[in-house]
């Protein structure tokens, strides 16, 4: 198992691109199930959630070629709409293929997720509102089974905000028969991506960004060319290496509009913020003062960048305070954190960051993919050699992350782990 060295203490400097977004790349590849025609998408991200959900479509029958940041997705025939559990267990969004299998062939059996380190994660919604819908759906060893020769459009109340629900109840409304609102939808800036691809391949979709989405049924979707949008919180993450580090870093090609709050955050730390067209540039004014947040839906602060803002707080002036309301199980980079010599209290779900003068270096271990990123950020900080291990979680997530801290002066290497590590 692969672990990353980095040698932390230096601060980072320069310019570095961001990705297309995993979050935006995960559904819209599960889009290509809706046409027979080609799916031509740029900005696709080189990472392993892509890999896995390609090699998923595979089976199914939609062909592939990839060409730098480039994909080609045709589903001429789906002979085969299942997935199994082998792959979904290796990744929760396998199940936005539910909503397009039934919508394209009439019926799909997905595997249900599992268990997964952040959380509960169920899926009540995604099957509820397939339900509302007109589909048959029973659970049959492990496995959603459902059935719907033609899906009818339906008003749907989702009782909690949900990203990849929304994308799959959208993804299936698109070729139902008649009218189908989505309310309570997620606003989440990679549900707005995902609606603009199916717009382009002649969906008719609208109110995607607020809470009600309206989409009116048509008979079949046709092939279209997309470009996957900058990633946010990989953007994010990189802001806060670069803030924590005292450095002073530009972000190109990533999507200030979409990291509103992340950005307020920084501002708040002290950090000074330039947005001109796709670039941001961050650096620190002076001390850094930690930041109190809460996690909510979009367009309040994301969940996925609340590791990386604890691991800065860490050595903050003062006491900060971290309230997570989206998942059960996300602090579990807190252990970890306080083994490079932090000093963090959990109560239920929130952290009590006491801010102390220095981390320093020591082996940690990466539980999830956000808390990988944390970790890292914390590794930079801290005085010494840290040793990530369990970096299979980072490679989910992050492009070549290594690879673009080193260009930004990190002290950063990939190493092959040692067996039984
Ligand atoms: N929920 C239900 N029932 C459902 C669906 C969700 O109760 O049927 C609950 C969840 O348990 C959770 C809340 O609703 O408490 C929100 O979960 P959501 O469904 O929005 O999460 P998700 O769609 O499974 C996506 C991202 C996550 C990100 C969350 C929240 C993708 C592929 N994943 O997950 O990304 O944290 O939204 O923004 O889009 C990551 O990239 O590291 C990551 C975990």
């Amino acid at each position: 198992m692969d672990q990353l060295l980095i040698a932390g203490g230096r601060p980072l400097n320069g310019e570095v691109r961001i990705s297309g977004a995993k979050n935006a790349a995960l559904p819209i590849v599960c889009a290509s199930l809706l046409t027979a025609e080609p799916l031509k998408l740029t900005n696709v991200p080189g990472l392993r959630d892509v890999t896995t959900l390609v090699k998923l479509l595979k089976g199914m029958g939609v062909e592939s070629q990839r060409s730098d940041n480039g994909m080609i997705l045709v589903g001429t025939d789906i002979h085969t709409p299942v997935a199994t559990y082998e792959l979904v267990k290796t990744m929760r969004a396998s199940i936005l293929v539910l909503g397009p299998l039934l919508a394209r062939c009439g019926s799909a059996k997905v595997s249900l997720p599992g268990g997964c380190a952040i959380g509960e994660r169920p899926v009540n919604l995604h099957i509820k509102g397939l339900e509302a819908m007109g589909a048959q759906i029973r659970i049959e060893h492990g496995y959603i089974v459902a059935e719907a020769p033609q899906l009818k459009g339906a008003r749907i109340f989702m009782d909690t905000v949900t990203v990849t629900g929304t994308e799959n109840l959208m993804m299936a409304a698109v070729l139902a028969d008649g009218v189908t609102i989505l309310e309570n939808s997620a606003r989440e800036p990679e549900v707005v991506d995902l609606a603009e691809c199916l717009i382009k391949m002649g969906a008719k979709v609208k109110g995607h960004g607020t809470d009600v989405i309206h989409i009116e049924g048509v008979k079949t979707l046709h092939g279209a060319e997309h470009r996957v949008m900058p990633d946010r919180i990989e953007s994010g993450t990189f802001l806060v290496a670069a803030a924590a580090t005292h450095g002073d870093v530009t972000l190109v090609d990533s999507c200030p509009e979409a990291l509103q709050a992340v950005l307020e955050k920084l501002r708040e730390a002290n950090a000074e913020i330039e947005e001109v067209g796709n670039r941001i540039r961050v650096r620190m004014r002076g001390p850094n003062h930690g930041v109190s947040l809460r996690t909510a839906p979009y367009p309040a602060f994301p969940t996925d960048m609340q590791a990386q803002f604890m691991a800065m707080n860490t050595v903050a002036e003062g006491t900060t305070v971290i309230t997570e309301t989206i998942f059960e199980n996300r602090f579990m980079h807190v252990q970890e954190l306080r083994r490079l010599g932090a000093n963090i209290e959990i109560e239920g779900n929130t952290s009590i960051i006491r801010g102390v003068p220095s981390l320093e270096g020591a082996g940690v271990m990466a539980t999830d993919l956000r808390a990988s990123a944390s970790l890292v950020i914390a590794g930079l900080i801290a005085q010494g050699e840290t040793c990530v291990d369990r970096i299979y979680h980072l490679d989910r997530g992050y492009e070549r992350i290594e690879e673009k801290l080193g260009l930004l002066g990190a002290d950063i290497r990939r190493v092959a782990g040692q067996e039984g590590a």
